[in-house]
């Protein structure tokens, strides 16, 4: 387990709409290097940055052409050498974006593998014996290609799947996961990770990491043998490089993987959608974090405690206030909501993830679809530095932007929200700088249920010695604690709560750390 994500706060960065710095209307690696010093001051100390390799952007570059060149667009291969020396500098590691599922159709071993001649990566993909034989059980597209056959998707049309074999092959097309062709797959994408490692990147968030084996079984151990060879290789090559998946399935991606951490994702109607984003399930939202008070913990918690507790000895069940796939917090939550849910989830184990702009509570937009974003591009707009032209964002003209910057009125900025020692900008840096300075909050720390009641007010919980209690709610509430908790004094205060005697009780909209 590499040491650093013990105190590791992620930031997730969408190239595109970060910081412009050639005036061309996108993002780029120079941009990210002038906001170092930003993303330092928040209390971030660790990146993940969405794809930036060279890719067509049939999938906002989850469709990648070449893993090893990164998109013109965002500068050169020497410019993000270039990035990860300076966030070393500043003691700020760099996660790439590993995207090992699928490549763009128009990767060069696409195009080698749908050529009708035998050659070294006719089986780097999954093809039927022909282009009358559909891929039963599979999305599959036929009738493009000069090879009689048609090949295996793993989402977008532009993204065929890369072959590592099946579980359990039931066609003579399907090739056995340790046949020599798949196990090629495998030394390919490592070989992709070790590139980046050796030019100073500090380890990957793997994309769709469930998906490699088909036919897998329900505990994915095809696909999970697969991670655990990745890994034997990091613990002997890469010590210190960090893995996140993209699971949401940490007993396998965890405990059989040896992934060190998984995100928990907005899954529609699970335990981590029931605290911010409720409304996904189509019903009312009751989400914990609405100030009416109507959510229930216990969506969230029996859900993750059992997930919890089977993984922490192995690595870290993440939380993420959001990424480019989700509605943005702020969709549904007002200032005063997020900052009571944000002191939940930099507060709790594992390693948090904020998804830039979310600091500053930015809006989702409607917006028309962009590089195959759809319902999830209004999250991927530019980022909003001042209340200037394209908010800080870019020089270029209005109409040349990526994406439209949000223009309501009273639209957020970290101008001024840096200028207010009351916003949300600002309680995220107290937040961060807390979890910093008290070892108890960080990844690793004991996490221990003290008061928490199916629709319920206040959650209370111990990080080893510290004792926290949140309202996210409107109304004063109260609840029982231990006899040694009176003598605690508050360390940290959103709003206002005391103990006394047993009881521990909170103002509305209050969340409180005692020590
Ligand atoms: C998950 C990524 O987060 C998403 O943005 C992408 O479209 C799919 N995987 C396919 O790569």
């Amino acid at each position: 387990m590499p040491k650093w994500l013990k105190d590791a706060v992620f930031y997730e960065i969408y190239p595109q709409s970060f910081y412009d710095t050639n005036g061309d209307g996108i993002g780029d690696f120079n941009g990210i290097i002038e906001k170092l010093d930003y993303i330092k001051s928040l209390g971030c100390n660790a990146l993940w940055i969405n794809p930036c390799f060279d890719s067509p952007f049939h999938d906002a570059g989850y469709d990648v052409r070449d893993y090893k060149k990164v998109a013109p667009r965002y500068g050169t291969n020497s410019d993000l050498y270039r990035l990860f020396g300076e966030a070393h500098r500043k003691g700020i590691h760099v996660l790439l974006d590993l995207v090992p599922g699928h490549t763009s159709e128009e990767h060069a071993w696409f195009l080698e593998s749908q050529k009708a001649e035998k050659n070294e990566y006719s089986n780097r993909y999954i093809w039927t014996n022909a282009a009358f034989q559909p891929a039963k059980g599979f999305l599959y597209i036929g009738g493009e290609t000069e090879r009689d056959g048609v090949y295996v998707l793993n989402f977008f049309k532009s993204q065929p799947a890369l072959n590592y074999g099946f579980l359990n092959p039931e066609e003579d097309w399907q090739l056995p996961a340790d046949h020599p062709d798949c196990v090629a797959t495998r030394e390919a994408m490592k070989d992709v990770m070790r590139f980046w490692l050796d030019h100073g990147c500090d380890g990957f968030r793997v994309d769709m990491a469930d998906s490699l084996v088909k036919n897998d079984d329900q505990k994915k151990s095809g696909t999970s043998a697969i991670w655990r060879n990745v890994r034997e290789m990091l613990d002997a090559e890469y010590p210190e490089a960090a893995m996140v998946s993209e699971w949401n399935g940490p007993e396998m991606a965890i405990n059989q993987g040896g992934f060190h951490m998984d995100f928990y994702l907005n899954w529609s109607g699970n335990g981590y959608s029931s605290l911010l984003r409720d409304y996904e399930s189509g019903e009312e939202d009751h989400s914990f974090f609405k100030k009416d008070g109507s959510g229930d913990i216990m969506r969230f918690l029996d859900e993750y405690l059992p997930r919890y507790e089977a993984t922490r000895k192995n690595g870290y069940y993440c939380l993420i206030t959001c990424n480019h796939d989700t509605k943005r917090p702020k969709y549904n939550l007002d200032d005063s909501e997020l900052k009571i849910a944000y002191a939940f989830l930099f507060t709790m184990p594992g390693v948090p993830f904020l998804y830039y702009g979310d600091e500053i509570g930015m809006r989702y937009l409607e917006l028309k679809t962009k590089e195959g974003g759809y319902g999830r591009t209004g999250s991927r707009t530019p980022m909003q530095w001042t209340n200037e032209k394209n908010a800080g964002f870019s020089t270029c003209p209005a109409d040349a932007l990526y994406l439209p910057v949000d223009t309501a009125e009273g639209a957020p900025s970290v101008a001024a929200q840096e200028a207010d020692g009351n916003s949300l900008l600002s309680t995220v840096k107290d937040l961060l700088r807390l979890r910093h300075e008290e070892e108890d909050l960080q990844a690793d720390g004991d996490f221990e249920v003290v008061y928490a009641e199916s629709g319920k007010l206040p959650l209370v919980y111990r990080r080893g010695s510290l004792l926290l209690a949140l309202n996210p709610s409107t109304e004063r509430v109260s609840a029982p604690v231990g006899e040694a908790d009176a003598e605690k004094k508050v360390l940290y205060a959103i709003g206002d709560g005391e103990v006394k005697g047993q009881e521990i009780t909170l103002a509305p909209q209050s969340f409180v750390v005692w020590k």
